[in-house]
């Protein structure tokens, strides 16, 4: 391979013997992904050569400059620095360019009918109490009591036994209570409940309300840059599984929350937008019903 400079003289960018092309910004890719071994797993061969032609050919159609080349290198290796078992900034940095919610959406094409997917964001934690049907999972008593209930159902409508719920949501103040251990009390805002041949579920808890991503980390500093604010409407999540179905990860969103429009992770779907209803309930100032439906 040659090419002819400016001043006409040839520039061979082929090592002689070898065939293998010198590093240049046309053959930039080339050179890269030739330099894979013979053994290398071939999806990850897939992965990563795909990978190395869309970064490479972003920054040359960005003409990348010097400057935002360290900016870059700045931001990732702050974001890196305040990982830890309590705090995922990378996910939190996928989540708000929407990388969580499309490989969720690449990966969850569920059958026509099945509960749509969204989500999962950090702060699920394994092992809260079971309880039975109709406790309350509001512990600290703030906010406005909501009777939550509805079935697990198959595409055909048939009730699923033995679906384990689990769910979990922000208190009043917007805050899980992983985010404030010692403002609220443990579980707060979180149980598991499993359904029986009926696939009944139904618990007391609070009508979510919305609340901000945590933003005193890179990527707060990137979304006030962009001009965005970080807030999700409210919601509450859901984990469905049930022997022989996929699992459901999913939100259900209250119909009047502010952000509806405008989630900072793009979770929003229109299926999963419930309407609220005041009722006339001694125990309950809302009710929400929803249906979940499994794809086996
Ligand atoms: C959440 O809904 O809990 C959540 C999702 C993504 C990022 C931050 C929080
Ligand atoms: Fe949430």
């Amino acid at each position: 391979m040659s090419t002819q400079t400016e001043d006409g003289e040839m520039n061979q960018l082929t090592h002689n013997g070898t065939g293998f092309p010198f590093f240049s910004e046309d053959t930039s890719v080339e050179v890269v992904n030739l330099r894979m071994g013979g053994s290398v797993n071939p999806r990850l061969k897939q992965v990563m050569t795909c990978l190395i032609q869309h970064l490479h050919a972003f920054i040359k159609e960005i003409e990348l400059t010097q400057e935002e080349w360290e900016l870059g290198i700045d931001f990732v290796t702050r974001t890196g620095q305040l990982c830890s078992e309590e705090r995922q900034e990378f996910i939190l940095l996928s989540d708000v360019l929407g990388i969580s919610m499309l490989v969720d959406a690449v990966n969850n094409r569920h059958p026509f009918g099945a509960t749509e997917s969204t989500v999962f964001g950090p702060f699920h934690v394994e092992g809260a109490p079971h309880l039975e049907m109709g406790a309350n999972i509001s512990l600290d008593a703030k906010g406005e009591k909501c009777l939550f209930e509805g079935r697990v159902i198959d595409i055909e409508g048939n009730p699923i036994e033995g679906a384990v719920i689990d769910v979990w949501c922000d208190n009043a103040a917007g805050y899980y209570d992983v985010q404030q251990p010692e403002l609220q009390p443990k579980w707060n805002n979180r149980g598991v409940f499993i359904t029986g041949a009926d696939g009944l579920y139904s618990f007391y808890g609070i009508k979510p309300v919305s609340y901000p991503i945590p933003n005193d980390g890179p990527v707060g500093q990137l979304l006030e840059k962009l001009d965005r604010h970080p807030y999700r409407p409210a919601h509450i999540h859901f984990r469905v599984a049930a022997k022989g179905y996929r699992k459901l990860i999913t939100h259900i969103f209250t119909a009047d929350s502010l952000y509806i429009d405008s989630d900072a992770v793009f979770g929003v779907k229109k299926s999963l937008i419930t309407p609220f209803k005041k009722c006339d309930r001694s125990d309950a100032v809302w009710s929400a019903k929803y249906n979940f439906v499994l794809a086996s």
